[in-house]
């Protein structure tokens, strides 16, 4: 493979990094219910199995890996870590992964110094974090805790036009049975996700790890501009209904708006139909990725965006709609976990900056029912969603030491 990615010997690891992986462009392509999927699920459960951890799917598709204490049976609150497998398209081998690996690693390192949990601590993998094949941000985690009703997720589609409830039906899960589990998040004591940072302030620290203290309001919308399809030698440029002219203005505007709010603005996926080079497009789906600091800057970054493909649009004689496909209010991490995941990482040496982040995660979707925190490990550069997303081996153990020291304190005393 001969990849960064590589240099992290972690057993573990490194039997998950074929998985999905593009030879072409060194990007992983896990997109939720495929083949690439089906892999990283089978290497959780042989990570499992090989860890003597009780293994099971919950009705979401959520892989959940169980390691129960001998003693305490009576023991009902539970402590949960992990984080995701699915990626955005052609995303690096650390963002989800990392998480869910060094939850494997930190309970080795627990069994090698004889710390016994008192109550189960399981390793969780979410499923479509990403949103990356059916559009909604941490699907899996939504539908565990209610977030999103069960008719709205079967409902949601694939680039081809598949549903979840097609798709899941197609992996062997009941999609009728999806939706939320309160028996079992009512019984979640603390949930902590570990996480590559995706950003460089880590590494402007001179911190290996860090803990999270907020997300970012944040989601994303799709915009459809609909014109009319002409040639594209013989149509005056007068008489055209040419919806490329409005999404490129509102592209523009995005950037504009956003400078001027303080906040981010992305559109990272466009789709021209029919996509002919020598043709007027007939319609432009457009997504737009924003953040802001607060939900009140949100609201108004996403109104002037679309008051702008509206306007831009109406001038081209192109019809403009749009819907929000995913929408995560702003995250406050509990303070009192935040806390005690601090200091039990003080009493191992660790100093553990506290910082905010701009990323969406499944801690910040469980934040809203369960106590959540975040550790992050640092990246040199910053880069994610990219294949050159990487963490050093030596920030990487540290996360493992890291996770080890946090679950010890929170599910072994
Ligand atoms: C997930 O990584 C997101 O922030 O979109
Ligand atoms: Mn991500
Ligand atoms: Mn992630």
């Amino acid at each position: 493979m001969g990849d960064a990615a590589d240099a992290w010997k972690l057993p573990a690891w490194r039997s998950l990094l074929p998985a999905g992986r593009s030879d072409r462009t060194g990007g992983y392509r896990r997109f939720s219910f495929t083949l690439a999927d089906d892999q990283c699920r089978d290497w959780f459960r042989l990570e499992a199995v090989h860890r003597g951890l009780r293994v099971e799917t919950d009705r979401n598709g959520n892989l959940w890996a169980w390691w129960d204490p001998e003693s305490s049976p009576e023991e009902t609150s539970v402590v949960v870590t992990g984080s995701h497998l699915d990626s955005v398209p052609d995303g690096g081998a650390f963002d989800g992964p990392l998480g869910v690996v060094s939850a494997f690693a930190a309970m080795d390192l627990l069994v090698k110094a004889r710390i016994e949990p008192v109550r189960p601590v399981a390793v969780v993998a979410f499923a479509e974090e990403e949103g990356g094949r059916f559009g909604m941000a941490c699907l899996g985690s939504r539908l565990l805790t209610g977030a999103v009703t069960p008719d709205d997720a079967r409902a949601l589609t694939d680039a081809d036009g598949v549903t979840l409830a097609e798709a899941m039906a197609a992996a062997g899960l009941d999609p009728e049975a999806i939706g939320p589990d309160p028996e079992l998040v009512s019984r979640i004591d603390a949930f902590v996700e570990l996480h590559v940072e995706q950003g460089s302030a880590l590494a402007g620290m001179g911190a290996a790890v860090g803990v999270a203290e907020s997300i970012w309001p944040h989601g994303r919308w799709r915009i459809d501009f609909s014109g009319r399809a002409d040639h594209a030698g013989t149509t005056k440029l007068a008489d055209r209904h040419d919806p490329m002219l409005p999404y490129a203005a509102t592209v523009l505007a995005a950037r504009t708006v956003a400078t001027e709010l303080g906040s981010l603005a992305t559109f990272g996926r466009v789709a021209a139909e029919p996509g002919a080079a020598n043709a007027i497009s007939s319609v432009v789906h457009a997504w737009l990725d924003a953040r802001a600091p607060d939900e009140g800057t949100l609201t108004e970054l996403v109104s002037q965006v679309t008051a702008v493909a509206e306007l831009s649009g109406s001038s081209h004689g192109v019809t403009v709609s749009s819907r929000c496909e995913s929408l995560t209010p702003a995250v406050d991490f509990d303070f009192d976990l935040r806390d005690r995941v601090v200091a039990a990482l003080a009493e191992q040496g660790i100093e553990a900056p506290v910082l905010p982040t701009g990323a969406g995660h499944d801690a910040g979707v469980l934040a809203a029912a369960v106590p959540a925190a975040m550790l992050f490990v640092r990246n040199r550069t910053g880069i994610s969603h990219s294949p050159a997303e990487h963490a050093e081996p030596a920030d990487c153990e540290a996360g493992v030491i890291a996770l080890a020291a946090v679950l010890e304190e929170l599910a072994c005393r």
